[in-house]
């Protein structure tokens, strides 16, 4: 009897102390160790992102809502090689604006001249990839590929803490993160506010203003196609009932993105199985051998700015690119059943499909002063 009322007692007196304890709750800065950048107004203005006309929708993580003040940390971070170990490269050293956001090399430098074993993609109308981001998609979320390429080795070679360090040791970026992200201290800075920043100014870098945007969905009647685009056109997008051949394009390469959240084995490689891709490429990450040698279709807008072409940088030239889909497909058991077979065009309508291409370019994103090097 004695020993329950005591059990009893006590329980009363843990409960009370969690009452006592959670009522202390909401008090979790004792005034002595304020934040250092209280003091900064944090006021945050919402992005409204313009989707371009016959675009779809775009995904933004409710967790990573756009902010002015979110794109233009984003920007600065993009540029900075603070990024990286010996500080000498920054996202854009990989992703030059002047080159489509893209490198122009087969494969990328990175910290000492290093190299990886894939070409740098166009970062541009990212934001649209649903598919997973990379040449293999193995990122989720333009925040999950932001993380990667810091710790890469052969990329950045730095470690995120290093990164974090020297971001709240900075003059500025303190002050920036309050203003993006209402953090009340400079230790606050982690690497997921870093890649959230990124992320929003990446969600920003859409193109869509070439001709072929002007001409088709936007209706603008004072622009018009040569009889060479034109016929390109026919071709890409196997018009029924024209007498071109169907060059097959679209079903990878599809209106408005020009690209396609899938993964397709597109002749490009000679091998006698399909273990022997030298890149394995979304069989790596899917772990399927039919996976093999897939890779995801990529944006051919702006391509006029973004050579060399495939994930291997391996063709210099779209005359080249545009030869090896015509006469040179390799087959596969995984090959794509829309390129099964061979196009066999002639000069002129190489030329013609050529020309379509150039369609697809829109100088404005090269220029366009939001996605310039801040520093
Ligand atoms: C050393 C060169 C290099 C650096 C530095 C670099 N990238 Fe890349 N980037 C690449 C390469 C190469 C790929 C393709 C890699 C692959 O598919 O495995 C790529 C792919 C991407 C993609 C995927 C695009 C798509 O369509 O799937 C994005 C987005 C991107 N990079 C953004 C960034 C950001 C942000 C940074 C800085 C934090 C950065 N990159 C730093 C070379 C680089
Ligand atoms: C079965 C799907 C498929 C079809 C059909 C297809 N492509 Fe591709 N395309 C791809 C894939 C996948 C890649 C990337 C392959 C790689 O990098 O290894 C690619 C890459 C490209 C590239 C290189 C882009 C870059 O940034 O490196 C160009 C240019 C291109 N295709 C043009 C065309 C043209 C023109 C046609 C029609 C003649 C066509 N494609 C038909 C799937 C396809």
């Amino acid at each position: 009897m004695m020993k329950q009322k005591l059990f009893l007692f006590s329980g009363a007196l843990s409960l009370l102390f969690i009452v006592f304890a959670a009522s202390c709750k909401p008090e979790p800065q004792p005034p002595d160790v304020k934040g250092d950048l209280e003091d900064i107004p944090y006021d945050p203005q919402p992005y409204e992102l313009q989707i371009p006309q016959g675009f779809p929708p775009m995904d933004i993580p409710a967790d990573n809502p756009m902010t002015v003040e979110g794109i233009e940390l984003g920007r600065f971070l993009f540029y900075d090689s603070l990024l990286s170990l010996d500080y000498t490269v920054s996202c854009a050293s990989c992703h030059l604006q002047a080159g489509g956001f893209t490198d122009n090399k087969p494969v990328s430098n990175g910290v000492m001249g290093l190299q990886g074993t894939r070409s740098a993609m166009a970062v541009m109308n990212v934001g649209f990839v649903t598919a997973g981001l990379f040449w293999d998609g193995r990122a989720a979320t333009l925040e999950d590929q932001a993380l990667q390429p810091v710790e890469n080795p052969v990329e950045m070679a730095n470690t995120w803490e290093v990164v974090e360090e020297r971001l709240r040791q900075h003059p500025d970026y303190p002050a920036m993160f309050r203003k993006a992200f209402g953090i009340s201290d400079s230790k606050e800075i982690t690497r997921d506010l870093v890649v959230k920043a990124i992320a929003q100014f990446e969600r920003t870098m859409i193109t869509a203003n070439s001709k072929f945007d002007r001409k088709f969905l936007y209706n603008d009647p004072t622009v018009e196609f040569t009889d060479s685009e034109y016929r390109g056109f026919e071709m890409f997008f196997d018009f029924p009932g024209s007498a071109l051949p169907d060059a097959q394009c679209f079903h990878c390469h599809n209106a408005p993105l020009f690209g396609n959240n899938d993964f397709f084995n597109n002749g490009i490689e000679e091998v006698s199985t399909l273990n022997d891709f030298p890149d394995l490429g979304r069989g790596e990450v899917s772990g399927k051998t039919f996976d093999n040698g897939k890779f995801r279709a990529p944006t051919l807008r702006n391509l006029v700015f973004t050579a060399p072409y495939m994930h291997d940088g391996r063709f210099a030239t779209l005359e080249e690119v545009i030869d090896q889909y015509s006469d040179h497909i390799h087959f596969a058991d995984n090959l794509d059943e829309n390129l099964s077979y061979p196009l066999n065009l002639s000069e002129s309508q190489k030329q013609d499909l050529l020309n379509f291409l150039y369609t697809l370019t829109d100088s404005s994103i090269i220029l366009d002063e939001r996605f310039s090097n801040p520093f």
